[in-house]
């Protein structure tokens, strides 16, 4: 696996003017997957649903929310995807369900409660713990999506049908959500006060506490063996939101887990240089620098470092997650007239810009959210302007397969981030000033024209260079 593309499904095709992408819609894209040159796609989730968090809040495993279409048109997608050579990865939610899954009211064992709330709290803010019945039960993240109880051997079956399931109708792995949060301190104690960082951004609140007790436990491993015993070899990459230096019970299982680290560095070389050199202190990084969570490239990083940055994520050696628009450096959006995620994420999940009609070839009818600004910036111009961003995304896809493996950091000027990979030296610049970088060779591919010039790089610019 070197490149996979994520499809937020809501968002990348409508098919059938309803203003919501959807499966078949995929499939109609399909073939931009193919002339970008990436290797798979992974779905952001598909299940029925009642989108109390877009899909991660899962009413049943093993089918297809009618807003995304059925199973017939998940069997078309996944046989049209194989036809062309790209893999697909869906994305499994085990950590928690919607609290109207059928499992929430028939197996309330296969969740967990207690009598009183204890400290934790929510990754959405407040307290982790919803009354019920004069009761409490656990919820990680929203009060709609309840905890599972995997120390109960019935849940862990249940998991492991759902996971055969997509396996055995065509899927080839899964990105699996939350997965650090999986299994908690089985007396359910009290997280203590932190005393040190926690290494990645949390929630103000989340981040006065050592989340020790509430995800994490110890015995984590043992669940995460039922998941690999489900899929047999498929690809598996685990959304572990924990410092790279406590991946290692998850990569036992698992093939990656994603660097956010690396995500959540500012635009800095020093910085980025030393998330990297962590998170490869392993072997299992997935590079991921914006996702339907954390925003784009183009406004995480600023429009003028999105193309280097993009060129930073794709030569990186192991897997790497491009978010779906920003190979044309879409950006956020503006607040639709109806706030749909109440985490704030709305602006990260604008719809796909094709062209340059107002509804950027999206849908027909009214997109769910504003199309940003498909004039401006869309797939069918970039497409033929050799100088645009979606041109350098797959020039970097085409050279990416043919390195060689091999990665050094090397040494180089301050604000200048650089390795060598595969026989070439890839240099960064993150500066608002030009920079020495180390390279010897031409350039064979530059962020734009001239960028790297008689051993200098232009501001914010990146190059790869032969040798
Ligand atoms: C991570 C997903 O990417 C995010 O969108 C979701 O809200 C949480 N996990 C909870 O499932």
């Amino acid at each position: 696996m070197t490149v996979v593309y994520q499809v937020y499904p809501r968002s990348f095709q409508d098919s059938d003017g309803d203003g919501v992408g959807d499966l078949a819609g995929i499939r109609s894209r399909l073939d931009h997957l193919v002339w970008l040159g990436v290797d798979a796609l992974w779905l952001s989730p598909i299940y029925p649903s009642p989108m109390a968090d877009f899909g991660y809040d899962v009413s049943d495993y093993t089918d297809v929310d009618p807003v995304f279409g059925d199973l017939a048109a998940f069997d078309a997608l996944v046989r049209e995807a194989h036809d062309r050579g790209l893999r697909l990865l869906m994305d499994v939610v085990p950590c928690h369900t919607s609290i109207e899954h059928p499992w929430f009211t028939e197996h309330p064992d296969w969740y967990i409660w207690r009598d009183e709330p204890n400290n934790w709290l929510s990754a959405f803010g407040g307290s982790a713990w919803a009354p019920l019945d004069g009761r409490y039960y656990l919820h990680s993240f929203y009060p709609e999506q309840a905890d599972l109880d995997w120390r109960n051997p019935e849940v862990v079956a249940a998991m492991q049908d759902g996971l055969r399931f997509w396996l055995d109708r065509g899927a080839d792995g899964y990105r699996i959500d939350a997965i650090d949060r999986l299994l908690k301190d089985p007396h359910l104690r009290d997280d203590p006060p932190a005393t040190e960082p926690f290494g990645l951004p949390l929630s103000e609140a989340e981040a006065k506490l050592a989340r020790i007790y509430s995800g994490n436990a110890p015995d984590t491993g043992r669940a995460l063996a039922k998941i690999r015993e489900a899929c047999g070899d498929a690809f598996l990459v685990g959304e572990v939101y924990l410092p790279s230096s406590r991946w290692a019970p998850y990569l036992e299982h698992f093939d990656a887990a994603f660097a956010f680290e690396l995500l959540h560095s500012p635009w800095e070389a020093g910085a980025l240089r030393a998330a990297v050199e962590r998170s490869t202190r392993a072997p299992g990084a997935a590079w991921v620098l914006s996702n339907h969570d954390f925003g784009r490239l183009s406004t995480r990083f600023g429009d003028e470092n999105a193309r280097a940055a993009a060129l930073l994520l794709l030569m990186l050696p192991g897997p790497a997650f491009l978010y779906q628009g920003d190979e044309i450096g879409q950006g956020e959006g503006p607040p639709g007239e109806r706030r749909f995620d109440r985490a704030g994420r709305d602006r990260h999940r604008h719809p796909m810009q094709w062209d340059g009609s107002p509804s950027g070839g999206f849908t027909t009818g009214e997109a769910w959210l504003p199309v940003v600004d498909a004039p401006e910036r869309n797939v069918a111009d970039q497409r033929d302007d050799p100088g645009s961003m979606l041109t350098l995304v797959r020039e970097l896809v085409a050279l990416r397969r043919e390195l060689p493996d091999g990665f050094e950091l090397l040494d180089a000027a301050d604000g200048v981030l650089a390795f060598r990979r595969g026989g070439h030296t890839v240099a960064i610049n993150t500066t608002a000033e030009e920079r020495p970088a180390p390279v010897r060779g031409e350039a064979r591919i530059q962020t734009a024209p001239g960028a790297l010039s008689r051993g200098l790089l232009a501001p914010h610019a990146g190059a790869v260079a032969m040798g």
